[in-house]
């Protein structure tokens, strides 16, 4: 039985400002997961990710982590502690290019003599618990059964993990029957992350899998604001309720930027993932990814609202 649902982190669209819109408009979620900061050589916390950490108060949040070294780890752990939090993550999920190729986020996984290394360094001197999340491997998900076995030396709080390899990026099937290995046989606790969209696909998931406990929901979310809420039983989203959440989002993003043009390129970014809960969407789904100024992309947001028919399930390709 599923008894914990995380709000995935998503650089770019799950900020700060996103995250306190859409926590007193919707909620729901048990934890939302702050995207990734890299710490600097010097250990200094750049403005713009103090400015992120402490955006949004009062909100259930795991702040998250991309390093490839110990002494960073235990550095960004002290300050996330002294900052209030009670858990920090580790990001060894992301795809980039630029990231892997510094050997961080999933690129990490290519080398798990020195993961193994990372862990026993890190772990002994980390002030708060760490929690992990990774991908199955970099070219192929035969790769986790090397490396569950380096996770598992360390109390890690919670494995979550994005069911695909690095080269997937976040496409293309999941990886069911090796994330069915891993859950059987991780020693630390599992959250399952990867393409649970609505209702329907996260109660086939829990029975599948009787023994996961958590799930982590990122793009879902997004595309359908309300999914936590029914994932426990409540109401979908109304019409009302969500002109409301996207008037509240772009007014916050006008004062946070300080510009109505970055705030409708923002909100470009957000309709990308939530178009998805609209039937017949073609037409406008075009217009929205090309309007060239705000007063346009008002235009085309009030007519999705008015004209489209909203989904009872939010489906379809999400990246
Ligand atoms: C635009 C975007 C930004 C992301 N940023 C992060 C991030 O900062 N940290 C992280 O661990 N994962 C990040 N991810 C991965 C998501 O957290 C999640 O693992 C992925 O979207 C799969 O879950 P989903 O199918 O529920 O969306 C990002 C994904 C996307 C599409």
């Amino acid at each position: 039985m599923i008894e914990r649902y995380d709000f995935a982190p998503l650089d770019g669209i799950t900020r700060g400002v996103y995250r306190r819109v859409w926590q007193r408009r919707f909620g729901g979620a048990d934890r939302l997961f702050i995207p990734f900061f890299s710490p600097t050589d010097q250990h200094v916390l750049t403005e713009r990710d103090r400015r992120e950490l402490l955006g949004s108060p009062g909100i259930p949040q795991v702040p998250q982590v991309m390093t490839c070294r110990a002494e960073d780890l235990v550095w960004a752990a002290e300050l996330l502690r002294d900052l209030g939090f009670t858990e920090v993550n580790l990001n060894l999920g992301c795809p980039s290019g630029t990231v892997t190729a510094k050997g961080k986020g999933a690129g990490f996984l290519a080398e798990p003599e020195a993961l193994d290394r990372f862990f026993d360094a890190a772990c002994g001197r980390l002030c708060l618990p760490l929690s992990v999340k990774t991908r199955l491997g970099v070219q192929s998900p035969e790769e986790f059964a090397r490396l569950l076995p380096i996770f598992d030396r360390y109390p890690i709080t919670c494995l979550t993990i994005h069911a695909r390899v690095k080269t997937e990026k976040y496409r293309g099937n999941v990886h069911l029957e090796e994330f069915a290995q891993a859950l059987a046989q991780s020693r630390n606790p599992v959250c399952y992350n990867g393409d649970l969209r609505t209702v329907g696909e996260t109660e086939a998931f829990a029975a599948r899998f009787p023994a996961a406990r958590a799930v982590m929901i990122g793009r879902g979310a997004v595309a359908d604001p309300a999914l936590f809420r029914k994932l426990r039983g409540g109401q979908p989203a109304t019409r009302k309720e969500l002109r409301d959440f996207l008037q509240e989002l772009y007014a916050e993003y006008q004062r946070f930027y300080g510009q109505v043009g970055t705030a409708a390129q923002r909100m470009r970014e957000v309709w990308f993932y939530l178009i998805h809960l609209f039937d017949d969407a073609d037409r406008l789904n075009k217009k929205l990814r090309r309007f060239r100024s705000p007063g346009e992309y008002e235009a085309i947001e009030d007519a999705i609202l008015r004209e489209l028919p909203l989904r009872q399930d939010c489906q379809g390709e999400l990246v």
